[in-house]
């Protein structure tokens, strides 16, 4: 199933502390971002990539993309404030059918698979939206400050990662409403379940990580040299 894919690269990496956007920092010599944009790019399913990035960073990102040989990015769009302002507006330069799949991906998650992109994509073309997720592996508190309210039921928690995959009509119109009423969710599927419509899990893979802090990295640059996730592209 073909899809386009929505990339993002807008963010600043407050947490990674590295003093420049995490999707730029090497990782076996090469930019992150141009480990998660290869994947798409060696997909055959994939026609069309769009990446979002700060204006002024733009010329940074259209250069690796030439350097390093990127040939399906069709467009690049500014990305806003927000990670969910940079979706809209990166939803927004793309041309296809309504009913056409869109995925929306971190730039920051380099080791996702073709195997798990075929999976999510498929879903979304079934139910209209889904999303990669693993199954939490800690025991989840809920609390006001540090006073704990409860212990979430694990068995019913999962980790929500991207990509998240939509028929286009659906992650447009949910975008629509979600301006509307001001609502910002912290990933894109929150914001079609607020319409009440459905969204599907597809269990994902714990190597699927983003690159949050700087831990991250470290188990990043193992990842890539246990060349673990060749196998399963
Ligand atoms: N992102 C984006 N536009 C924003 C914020 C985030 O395109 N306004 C992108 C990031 O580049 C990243 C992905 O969304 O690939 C996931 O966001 P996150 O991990 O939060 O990255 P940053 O916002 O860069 O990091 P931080 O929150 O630590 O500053
Ligand atoms: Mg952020």
């Amino acid at each position: 199933m073909n899809y386009q894919v929505v990339v993002l690269a807008a963010g600043q990496g407050r947490r990674m502390g590295a003093g420049e956007n995490k999707v730029l920092l090497r990782l076996d010599g090469c930019p992150v971002i141009i480990h998660t944009l290869r994947v798409f790019e060696n997909d055959p399913s994939c026609s069309g990539i769009v990446l979002v990035t700060q204006e002024d960073e733009q010329d940074q990102f259209r250069m690796l993309v030439e350097d390093y040989h990127i040939t399906k990015v069709r467009a690049f769009a500014d990305g806003g404030k927000e990670r969910q302002e940079s979706v809209y507006l990166g939803l927004s330069v793309l041309t296809m059918a309504s009913d056409a799949i869109v995925l929306i991906h971190d730039g920051a998650r380099p080791f996702i698979t073709r195997k798990h992109i075929a999976k999510v994509t498929e879903a979304a073309a079934e139910h209209g939206a889904a999303l990669l997720a693993v199954p939490v592996k800690d025991t989840i508190k809920k609390a006001a400050g540090f006073r704990v309210e409860k212990t979430l039921e694990r068995r019913s928690l999962w980790a929500a990662q991207t990509p998240q995959a939509f028929r286009l009509s659906v992650i447009r119109e949910a975008h629509r409403e979600s301006i509307e009423a001001h609502f910002m969710g912290t990933d894109d599927v929150s914001l079609v379940e607020r319409m009440g419509l459905p969204v599907r899990i597809v269990e994902g893979s714990y190597r699927n990580i983003k690159l949050t802090t700087p831990e991250d990295l470290v188990i990043a640059q193992l990842f890539m040299e246990k060349g673990g996730m060749t196998n399963e592209n």
